[in-house]
């Protein structure tokens, strides 16, 4: 349980508020490379941490992310015309590159307003299909990260993004909630509750997803701190109890946790676009085959057009979420749902948007969402201090990565999370 101020303190993000002022010290996934397919083609208006920004691909391809409303007088550069290598308001026509500069100013003649005058844009990177973007001080920019999934070539590789109207902190926290996972997608963790009942089964999902050790419904969670923010470990009894599953899940700074899967690994950002609305970000890599995006895509229940549409969850509770009554009663679907982001995504939007968790009550096997909030509260803390926020500096990620194995039970799992421990330790004071 937090208290309500807590929960405001955790949870809000707007420009000035103090985890909004955390969250700017970092960079943030803004966009797919996917959403700005063409050079010269239409800008899009995203938000992120409450504000909103236009972003747009340039004559040689690069791309400019910078504040909506026009220099001049204020008309939204969404509308505006992307042409020979700049951005140009339809209002008056001042036209602006990538970085900002002035290059023309059609109703004012007198060139120094150009030297005068840049619009506020933020630095970008694009990399594995997604575009950062960077929105705070100037002064303290850090260094860029590389993850894991940045060294996988561009087949062992799939990105995608699902907004959904929930606070990224209810996001983030199904994410860190080993328990959920044998439960809520029971169809394609336990299919043995489904195949009792002679329901058709997607084996392929199964094969694909999830490891075999879910009908253990309470697995034991330890957890351990890192300097990016801390892993956990669901472990599951296989059989007689000799063998165990660990599955290792990494944490981090300010919005990332990566799931593993038998063939492949999710890194997941759950990004705040601001109070009540995430931009979950998903990059699949595998070290040994291919994926298909639409693959991805249908084992998350998104290729129904009722559920999503333009990279957002569309499904409300007007239309009871178009939940499977008649499938639940009949023992062919657990939640009435189908795929792992329709189910995610219901249970974080049926909350509310911003969830007031002084109602709650947490029990053991909420550990992993009540470390997450200690460690947000932690980076918080060392954000208001003057400090950098926690593991602000890492610019190699690339050795954080969980896994999924299966072990005798007397052996220690943390012997194969050194890399963690050793290349990423806990802060120190
Ligand atoms: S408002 Fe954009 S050019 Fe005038
Ligand atoms: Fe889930």
């Amino acid at each position: 349980m937090l208290s309500t101020e807590q929960n405001e303190r955790l949870t809000r993000v707007g420009k000035g508020t103090p985890m909004g002022t955390m969250m700017r010290r970092y960079w943030h996934p803004i966009a797919l490379s996917a959403e700005l397919p063409e050079k010269d083609g239409a800008p899009i208006v995203r938000k992120l941490l409450g504000e909103r920004f236009v972003l747009f691909r340039d004559t040689a391809g690069r791309v400019g992310v910078m504040d909506e409303a026009c220099l001049h007088r204020g008309a939204s550069m969404a509308l505006g015309r992307v042409e020979e290598g700049g951005i140009r308001c339809i209002y008056h026509g001042w036209k602006f590159s990538v970085d900002g500069d002035l290059l023309d100013t059609p109703n004012h003649p007198d060139p120094r307003v150009k030297e005068r005058l840049k619009a506020a844009t933020y630095p970008v990177r694009e990399q594995s299909g997604l575009i950062w973007t960077y929105i705070g001080p100037k002064e303290k920019e850090p260094p860029f990260r590389r993850y894991a999934f940045d060294e996988a070539p561009p087949e062992r590789r799939r990105a995608n993004r699902v907004n959904v109207r929930a606070n990224y902190l209810q996001v983030w926290e199904a994410g860190t909630d080993s328990s959920h996972v044998g439960i809520l997608h029971s169809n394609v963790t336990r299919p043995g509750w489904l195949k009792a009942e002679g329901a058709q089964v997607d084996e392929f999902a199964i094969k694909d997803m999830v490891s075999d050790a879910w009908d253990d419904m309470a697995p034991k969670l330890e957890l351990e701190n890192t300097g990016f923010g801390y892993h956990y470990v669901g472990i599951r009894k296989i059989g007689d109890g000799q063998q165990v599953n660990v599955r290792l899940t990494p944490v981090f700074m300010p919005h990332g946790r990566m799931i593993m899967h038998p063939n492949f690994y999710a890194t997941v950002f759950d990004v705040p676009m601001d109070d009540e609305n995430t931009a979950t970000f998903n990059v699949d890599a595998s070290d040994v085959k291919e994926l298909v995006l639409e693959e991805r895509m249908q084992r998350s229940g998104l290729t129904d057009p009722r559920f999503y549409k333009d990279h957002t969850f569309i499904a409300t509770e007007e239309t009871g979420f178009y939940q499977d009554r008649a499938a639940m009663r009949e023992k062919r679907s657990w939640s009435g749902f189908h795929g792992l982001t329709q189910e995610d995504s219901v249970v974080c939007l049926s909350m509310g948007p911003v969830f007031d968790r002084s109602n709650e009550h947490l029990v053991a096997a909420d550990a992993g969402v009540v470390r997450l909030r200690q460690r947000l509260a932690m980076s918080l803390e060392l954000s208001e201090g003057g400090q950098d926020p926690m593991g602000l500096q890492y610019e190699d990620m690339t050795k954080v990565k969980g896994f999924d194995r299966n072990l005798p039970a007397s052996e220690s799992w943390k012997l194969y999370a050194r890399d963690h421990t050793e290349l990423y330790p806990e802060e120190k004071f």
